[in-house]
This record gives C-alpha cells, structure tokens and sequence, in this order.
C-alpha cells in the first residue's frame, strides 16, 4: 500500500479556476508568497518543467527542488549550471525501495525525474523522513498528481482573471476542513482527500 501521507499540494487560483497566464502567475499577492514560502521551506517542492522555467531556471531557496520531465537529460544539458550536479533518472532502477537508499540533493538543489518516478515515493516510511512533499504545479502537474496529494492548500484568489492554466475540478473527491486565512483579496482553504486522508490518517 502506498503511503500518501508524504505528498500535499500548494496552489492559488482564481474564482474561475485560472493559475497562470503566459507561464506566469497573474496575480501579485506578496502575503501569499509569504504563506508558500513558509510552507515550503525545509520541504520538498515538486513542479513541472514550464513552472520551473517560469521561475526563471533556479530552484527555490532552502527547499528541495524536484522539476519534473519527460526528457530530464535534455534539461540537465541546457541547464547545466543548476542540473549538473543534480540527480537526474528515470525508472525504478534510480529509486530503490529501501528508504535510507533514497537520495535528493541537498536543499537548494535541483532534480529532474519523470511523475512516475514519484509514485516510488510514496513508499518511503513516514517515520523515516521528516520532510513534506509539496505538489506545486503548474495545471498539468496538478492534475496529475492530486489522486496521490492528501491534502490541498488552496489559495483562493477573490476575483475573476483571464489565463491559460487552470486548477483541475477536485471538490468531489476533497472535503474542505479548514479556512486558514480570510482576506479581502483571498483566502486560503485546507482540503483533505476524502479516500487518501482516511488511509494516510
Ligand atoms: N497559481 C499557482 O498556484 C501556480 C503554481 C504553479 C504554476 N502555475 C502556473 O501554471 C502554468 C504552468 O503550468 P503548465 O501546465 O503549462 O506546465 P507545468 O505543469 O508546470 O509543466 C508541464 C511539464 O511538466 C512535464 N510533465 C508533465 N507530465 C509529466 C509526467 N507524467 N512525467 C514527467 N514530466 C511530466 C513536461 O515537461 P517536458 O515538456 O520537459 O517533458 C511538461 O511539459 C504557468 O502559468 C505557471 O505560472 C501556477
């Protein structure tokens, strides 16, 4: 059985479901960065490649950075200054079971991996890493990677926006439990999986 306790996911979007226009966020929320970043910190952060980029080709400070891709190699040569010393894999032969074998690079580092390299993941024991999975977008990512997240950070943001990527339909399958933050320009909503919570809990 899979432990989906280690992966959660952090997102803002807006009223109609928008999460970036012209692989940017449109939106400028500095308390929402601040919410992200103290979320994240310490943590694992895993993004798709566009996300990467839209950050401008460098990991996030004092955080894990996984970027996944289909083509990880091509990555690591045109990136070589942030993937050269990264681990960079496919398959299960690059993730072995045993927990104590896994190997990320150092907090700040970079890694490329394919989603399904993910999946492996899950199997680490939950005692043995202390760290949090955070699924961090963008619109492709998400939708792939919300049936694994048992809980869902959500920032929603109080307006209607124009954009291209938008956050998957997940209310059928999350209970909200919690209203972290109400704002006057967001808010910041805590869903958990109802499947994935009960088996994780
Ligand atoms: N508001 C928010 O919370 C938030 C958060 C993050 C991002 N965003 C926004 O979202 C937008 C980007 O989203 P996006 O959907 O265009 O791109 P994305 O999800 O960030 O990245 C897509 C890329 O991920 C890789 N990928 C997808 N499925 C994969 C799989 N199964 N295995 C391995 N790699 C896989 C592919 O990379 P390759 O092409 O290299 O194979 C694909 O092109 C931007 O506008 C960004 O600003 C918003």
């Amino acid at each position: 059985m899979f432990d989906m306790k280690h992966f959660k996911a952090i997102a803002a979007m807006s009223l109609n479901r928008v999460i970036g226009a012209g692989n940017k966020i449109p939106w400028h929320l500095p308390e929402d960065f601040k919410w992200f970043k103290r979320m994240t910190s310490g943590n694992v952060v895993i993004m798709g490649r566009k996300t990467f980029e839209s950050l401008g080709g460098k990991p996030l400070p004092n955080r894990i950075n996984i970027v996944l891709s289909r083509h990880p190699g091509r990555l690591q040569a045109s990136l070589p200054e942030v993937f050269g010393q990264a681990w960079v894999g496919r398959g299960k032969t690059h993730f072995p079971d045993k927990p104590t074998q896994f190997e990320l690079p150092k907090v700040g580092g970079a890694a490329t991996v394919d989603l399904r390299i993910i999946k492996n993941v899950l199997k680490l024991d939950p005692a043995s890493s202390p760290l949090e999975f955070y699924i961090a977008g963008g619109a492709q990512i998400y939708k792939k990677a919300l049936p694994f997240c048992s809980d869902l950070y959500l920032t929603l943001v109080k307006r209607e926006v124009e954009g291209d990527a938008f956050f998957p339909p997940f209310e059928d399958k999350f209970d909200l439990v919690e209203t972290i933050r109400d704002e006057p320009e967001f808010k910041i909503l805590h869903y958990r999986h109802k499947a994935l919570f009960e088996l994780a809990a």
